[in-house]
């Protein structure tokens, strides 16, 4: 008999400072149910990224709560997965702390991200601001996550955390698994409805540009109806000269289950009034179930306490492996 092989790892997370939007799935969770039968996946609400923003206690509650059954609604078996709230996890913090040590401040600065947020609250730039790509790194590499499937604006914080592994890996001895990021060929970028060259945001100043995955029927269509196209009249995806098509292209794509291509033969002649309509009741017809079984899930306290709890012991104890191997080898003393 042959031994079984180990399955691949893989990580991700979503921080809860607002209502996930259509790109949170596009990018992220959609992968994330998809690769549940095949690989060891965890994934964590990431708490304490969101308070690198100013949040309010109680809506930080709320919304890790939110985020927690919305992952089970869309399919999320925590029977299958690792599922936990990172705050639970202490060895995140930790080894964080650590993997600043390896982290360069010209490599922190160079993020992306970090850039834009600073420049969106200036008069919020906080050190956890700066080091959330270390705190991210310190997620990925505590669990030996070969692949971290997101959606491309972090794409550059995967990047940084193979660096980190890689300088660590090379100082010492090998440590760490390399992760590489995982995006969907299509989806990795949803863009505004209004601004449809922008990324669609959970923590966006417009709510009109963002469809968020808690929108009742009626929201969703007026914001569908009231989408940015262009004057040219063909439904072809083209992002460079027709970005708002291809984005909701894009999206029925993901939310009717076809490809870009199938879409685009489907609505061939159409009318963009019409093809705007059609987009709508396919994200929709997907969110009428989810949004019921949100909301049975959080009426069930219990159950939500219980998968935290055994979802917390889980991701702990492999992250104190992790964590406990890398104190030996910086040096700091057991007992
Ligand atoms: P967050 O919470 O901003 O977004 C969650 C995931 O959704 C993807 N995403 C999108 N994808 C396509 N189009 C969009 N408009 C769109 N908006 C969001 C994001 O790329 C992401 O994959 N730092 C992370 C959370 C995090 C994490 C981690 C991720 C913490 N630790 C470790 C991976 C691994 C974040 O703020 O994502």
């Amino acid at each position: 008999m042959t031994e079984p092989t180990a399955k691949k790892v893989i990580f991700s997370a979503v921080k809860p400072t607002g209502i996930p939007t259509l790109g949170s799935y596009a990018g992220a969770l959609k992968n994330w149910v998809a690769m549940q039968d095949e690989y060891d996946c965890i994934y964590c609400v990431a708490d304490l990224h969101s308070i690198t923003v100013a949040m309010v206690p109680a809506d930080l509650r709320k919304n890790t709560l939110d985020m927690l059954a919305m992952y089970l609604a869309l399919g999320i078996d925590p029977e299958k997965c690792t599922l936990f709230v990172q705050s639970h996890v202490s060895a995140h913090a930790e080894l964080a702390w650590v993997l600043n040590c390896y982290t360069q401040f010209g490599e922190a600065k160079r993020m992306t991200q970090f850039k834009e947020k600073s420049k969106k609250a200036p008069d919020n730039v906080n050190v956890g601001l700066f080091d959330y790509p270390v705190l991210m790194a310190a997620d990925i590499l505590l669990y030996g996550a070969e692949c971290v499937p997101v959606g491309q604006d972090q794409k550059q914080h995967v990047e940084l955390a193979r660096n980190i592994a890689q300088r660590f890996n090379n100082r010492y001895s090998p440590t760490f698994v390399l992760p590489e990021p995982f995006m969907p060929k299509y989806g990795a970028k949803i863009c505004g409805l209004q601004n449809p060259d922008k990324k669609m945001s959970k923590s966006d100043d417009n709510p009109h540009d963002c469809v968020y995955l808690t929108d009742d029927a009626d929201t969703i269509m007026r914001k569908f109806k009231a989408a940015v196209t262009d004057s040219d009249a063909s439904i072809k995806y083209d992002r460079a000269n027709k970005p708002g098509i291809s984005n909701l292209l894009t999206i029925y794509s993901v939310f009717a289950k076809v490809s870009v291509e199938q879409a685009e033969k489907e609505f061939a002649g159409c009318g963009y009034a019409q093809f705007k309509k059609r987009v709508g009741e396919a994200v929709c017809e997907f969110l009428r179930p989810v949004q019921a079984e949100c909301r049975r899930i959080l009426a069930d306290k219990s159950y939500l306490q219980s998968v935290m709890k055994t979802g917390a012991e889980k991701a702990a104890y492999l992250a104190r492996k992790t964590l406990s191997k890398v104190y030996r080898k910086v040096g700091f003393v057991q007992i």
